[in-house]
């Protein structure tokens, strides 16, 4: 076993993990932070998108022990301390853009990276951020919507009919 750290939305977390356990089920099952979903678990769906060292990854692909030492970001860390939604989730909220809510964590970690790259992405570049990550509710134009409405973008689609 071996003991891991890492600083998980600015709070710093231990725990123990075989060499094979991977980083999903670290967060998961090791910390109790279950936000992050695991869906194919072999790196297809994107549910399990989280942050490390500001870049999205798998964490169904990586190991916890290769991510000893990082700053990992996870879906639990983008609501205020008092449980305001971000900007993104409420926008969300307010699209639709969650049905049963599987892929969603995946999903804002994968915008919450594209933001951070370009705050005003056009309704072509949200659909190629996504493009990795499935949501089999097949939601995909209510959360574009919802990156567009959390931007200030406009979409061709059918908020501005
Ligand atoms: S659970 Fe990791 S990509 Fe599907
Ligand atoms: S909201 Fe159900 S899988 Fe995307």
């Amino acid at each position: 076993m071996h003991e891991i750290e890492m600083l998980i939305n600015g709070r710093s977390y231990s725990g123990l993990a075989e060499a094979r356990m991977t980083l999903a089920d670290f967060l998961r099952h090791s910390l109790g932070l279950t936000g992050t979903h695991l869906g194919c678990e072999h790196g297809v769906c994107g549910a399990c998108t989280v942050l490390v060292d500001g870049a999205s990854v798998r964490s169904c692909l990586m190991l916890a022990v290769q991510a000893k030492g990082a700053i990992v970001e996870t879906v639990e860390g983008l609501a205020a301390t008092d449980g305001k939604l971000s900007p993104l989730q409420q926008a969300f909220q307010d699209t639709h853009g969650l049905q049963c809510g599987y892929c969603t964590p995946g999903m804002l970690m994968t915008i919450v990276e594209l933001l951070r790259e370009n705050a005003q992405p056009s309704e072509a570049q949200i659909r190629d951020a996504i493009s990795g990550n499935i949501c089999r509710c097949t939601g995909y134009q209510s959360i574009v919507e919802a990156v567009l409405l959390a931007t200030g973008g406009k979409s061709a689609g059918r908020m501005s009919e």
